[in-house]
Order: structure tokens, then sequence, then C-alpha cells
């Protein structure tokens, strides 16, 4: 653990061990170069807990860049609670309220919402401590609700693009997608891609996710370990991050990932190996800043829905565009474009 810290770029990690539900909680601030940190809450049990340590880090590093990129004034911050498998209902509610009052501690510097294993209703439970450092509430509780349907939108935005480069046309009729992970976002971008005209494919660790999408519309599920190995135009992961390393990204036949799952590359160096493999990459910290971005348009800058969906897909759109230019003009791999396009809002702050 202390070699995961010394190795990290970011600012503080505040840890907690919460005795009577036997978590751990960590909040990774990586920056507070344009504003407050800020990022979801993910809960899961891990198998170790470095893993979980490791999440926070990367996961608020991604983001930074997904802030910066999208020009929101908020720094990278993520918060993990590694919880037992034994968690139940009672005790799991218990947990979130205390942790809101424990980021509620902070005043401030952290502000969190919704993320793997968290929803809005537990947001509204968090922030029973926890106000005003919480966002992604449920409508009924005053918040703009859940922010999968927008990321989604942002992802099948990011898929037309890159469908233009690699295809010359963002129609996707009869372009064979694959979505890995039909959990909140990989469901929405699943039920916006079938208006769409392409054909679906799904696949998920938990077969009780794809059944509904199987039983309903007829979509074909792949078992999980087929997925990389699967021929199709574009593929969308939007499950677990590190899925695009050295032993998956020769497997691939597709040619062009857009997806939603954070962190995707398993190192930077993988976005080369992408690039080789002539396969064209939306930088996940872009194509995935939909819901981010519209849940703070909305809760903060007072942004109608439509206002959200309308900004975020031109930030999406334009951030992409300047992306695959600026690898065009000198060879740079899409990640390395994305990450100036940040770095330049992130060293003007
Ligand atoms: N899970 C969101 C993401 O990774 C985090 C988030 C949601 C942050 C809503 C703020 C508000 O982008």
């Amino acid at each position: 653990m202390e070699s995961l810290i010394k190795q990290w770029d970011g600012e503080s990690v505040i840890i907690r061990y919460d005795r009577v539900a036997d978590a751990w909680i960590f909040i990774a601030i990586h920056s507070t170069a344009l504003g407050p940190s800020a990022g979801g809450t993910r809960m899961k049990p891990y198998p170790h807990l470095k893993e979980a340590l490791e999440d926070a880090l990367r996961l608020s590093g991604g983001m930074t860049l997904k802030w910066a990129a999208a020009g929101n004034d908020y720094g990278g911050g993520k918060g993990v609670i590694a919880v037992p498998d034994s968690l139940d209902s009672q005790g799991r509610s218990d947990l979130l309220r205390r942790y809101g009052t424990f980021v509620h501690q902070y005043n401030g510097i952290f502000f969190t919402g919704p993320d793997y294993g968290t929803s809005s209703e537990d947001m509204d439970i968090i922030a029973e401590t926890g106000d005003p450092y919480i966002f992604g509430r449920t409508k009924a509780a005053g918040g703009s609700g859940n922010p999968g349907p927008y990321t989604a939108l942002g992802v099948l935005t990011s898929i037309q693009v890159v469908a233009e480069q690699v295809f010359g046309t963002s129609n996707l009729e009869g372009k064979k997608v694959l979505v890995q992970g039909v959990g909140s976002v990989g469901r929405g971008l699943t039920t916006l891609l079938r208006d769409t005209g392409a054909e679906i494919l799904i696949s998920d660790v938990n077969p009780s996710s794809t059944q509904y999408f199987s039983d309903e519309f007829g979509l074909e599920s792949i078992p999980p370990d087929e997925v990389y190995d699967r021929p199709c135009d574009i593929f969308a992961p939007c499950a677990v991050g590190a899925i695009l390393n050295k032993e998956t990204i020769p497997r691939l036949r597709c040619r062009a990932v857009a997806g939603a799952a954070n962190n995707q590359l398993g190192t930077p160096g993988d976005a080369d190996l992408l690039r080789e493999r002539d396969i064209l990459y939306a930088p996940d910290f872009i194509a995935n800043c939909g819901g981010a971005m519209a849940i703070i348009g909305m809760e903060v800058q007072g942004w109608s829905h439509k206002e959200a969906e309308e900004k975020l897909v031109h930030a999406i759109k334009s951030n992409l565009s300047k992306v695959f230019q600026m690898t065009k003009a000198d060879g740079c791999s899409t990640d390395e474009a994305g990450k100036r396009i940040a770095d330049r809002r992130l060293s003007s702050a």
C-alpha cells in the first residue's frame, strides 16, 4: 500500500476504518487545481484491501482528466468503500450515514455522487448526514437522479463519432456493437442503440442482467470469456476497468473502442498497442463524462434536462474531434491527445 501511494501523482488520501461494519473507506483526492475534488463513491467487496486503495487512486486520477476535459471547475476525487460480503441492508444504510458524516467533516474538499455499487437512493441516505456535498440524489429528494442515462447518451455520441472516423458515417444501421456490461450505463446504452438500427451484442458476468434484453428483444448474449475474441465493428466496454491490456488487445476483432468504463487501459502504453492494431480508441474520460457533466450542470449550474443532454453531446463531439485531429497531426495516441486537452486546462489554473 505504501508503494501505491508513493507512486501516485495525486494530492492526498483519507483513510478510515469503520469498525461497526468492518468496512474500509478511502477517499482519494487527486487534484484540487481547478476546484474542490468530486467523484463517485464506489462500494463493493474487494478480495484484497490493496485493490480498494488502488481503485480509489486510479479512479480519482481519471476524474481529474474528466472534469478538466469537460470544462468543469472540479478536481479529481473518488470514494471507495470496501465492504464485507455479509453486510445486510440495515447495516449498509447505517454505514452510508456514517460515510456521509465523514464526507461532511471535510467541509467540501470532496463532493460525491453515485458510482459502481451505489445509487441515487444511496445518495439520499448519505446526504442525511453529508449534505450539501452529495450530488445525484433522487428527484424526490431534490436531486437530478441517476446519472447513468446521461453517461449512456454520451457513450452513444462517442460511438457515433468514432463510426464517422472509421466508416465515414455516424449512421450505425447494421453496425455490430458489442456492449460489455449491462449495468446502469450499459443498459441505457443498449436501449439507445436499439433505436439506431445497430446490431447489438451484449455480455455480462451476471447472466440475469442480459436475460431481460435476450428475452424481450432477442439480443445475442456473449459469454464473458469470449468478449475479446468476438468480431464486431465497435466494442463498448461498460463494466470494469483495465480491460484493454497486453493480453486482450491482440485478441480484439473490432475497428474501434468507445465505452463507459473508467480507466479502460491497463497501462498508458496500451493506447499505443491499440493504435498499432489500427483500432480507434475514444479516451474513456472523454466518452464517459456525460453523467458527471449533466449532474453538475443540472444541480450546480441550473441546466434543464434538455440543456444537459445538448451540452454533453456537444462537449463530447467537440473533444473527440479535437483528439482525432491531434492524433492525425502528430501521430500520438488518442489517450495522449485527450490528456493534452485536459492538461491544457489544468496548467492554466
Ligand atoms: N460515477 C461518475 C463518474 O465516474 C461520478 C459522478 C457522478 C460524479 C455524478 C459526480 C456526479 O463519472
